[in-house]
């Protein structure tokens, strides 16, 4: 068990190295039954998205660095995206951070700045493979790559979108994210709960 650790890769190599359909085949175990929205991104929609460079998920496995007996644990999508935060919705502190790397727009009296968005983030319940990785060993594993990415173009603001559950604020929020405004939904948002969604935001 000692050699075991994590190993993450991109969706793109997969697709690269053993096709489309071989892929599909892959994902079509994960399970996540506390969020099907989840579940059904990287079952239907992260192949398609990893292709069209619109994000980029990595999937993370538990198990040996030569390839055998891997576990699917988990995964994470990020991609790179624009917000909009009030100065009424974050602390002093947070906002003038914030401030150098937007400008401000006077029609929603808003900074808009670029963040790289973490769009998705999830264990695999499947067969218990949820024990072998907890929720913040998985968004460090993300945070970090963010972290590298920035050092390399610059930038320092993530952000996410999460249902409005106590669970999951909770759990960004002891992550050091900070609520910044609410997202209504689109109509073909049919797998999130509620109408609208929470909007956190962290400095890295
Ligand atoms: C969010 C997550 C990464 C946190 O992992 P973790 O810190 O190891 O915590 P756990 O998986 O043990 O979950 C902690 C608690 O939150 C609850 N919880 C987790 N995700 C939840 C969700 N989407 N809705 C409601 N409750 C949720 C769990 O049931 C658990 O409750 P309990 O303490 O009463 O048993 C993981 O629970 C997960 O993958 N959840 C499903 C996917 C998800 O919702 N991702 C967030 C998208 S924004």
């Amino acid at each position: 068990m000692s050699d075991r650790q994590y190993i993450q890769i991109n969706l793109s190599d997969i697709i690269k190295g053993i096709g489309e359909e071989q892929t599909k085949k892959l994902l079509s175990s994960f399970y996540c039954p506390l969020n099907k929205d989840v579940e059904k991104f990287l079952k239907e929609r992260a192949i398609e998205f990893s292709k069209r460079d619109l994000s980029k998920t990595h999937l993370v496995y538990w198990g040996c660095p030569d390839g055998h007996d891997r576990e699917l644990v988990g995964y994470y999508t990020i991609s790179h995206k624009s917000i909009l935060v009030s100065k009424d919705n974050v602390s002093k502190r947070l906002y003038r951070g914030l401030s150098e790397f937007g400008e401000y727009d006077s029609f929603s009296k808003c900074r808009r700045l670029p963040a790289i968005l973490i769009g998705q983030l999830g264990k695999n319940f499947a067969d218990g493979n949820d024990t072998l990785i907890t929720g913040d060993e998985l968004l460090h594993m993300a945070l970090e790559r963010i972290k590298n990415i920035q050092y390399e173009i610059g930038g320092r603001y993530t952000y996410l979108e999460c249902e409005d559950k106590p669970q999951l604020i909770n759990f960004y929020e002891s992550n050091g994210f900070s609520k910044f405004g609410k997202r209504y939904l689109d109509n073909d948002e049919t797998d999130i709960n509620g109408s609208y969604l929470i909007q956190l935001l962290k400095k890295i």
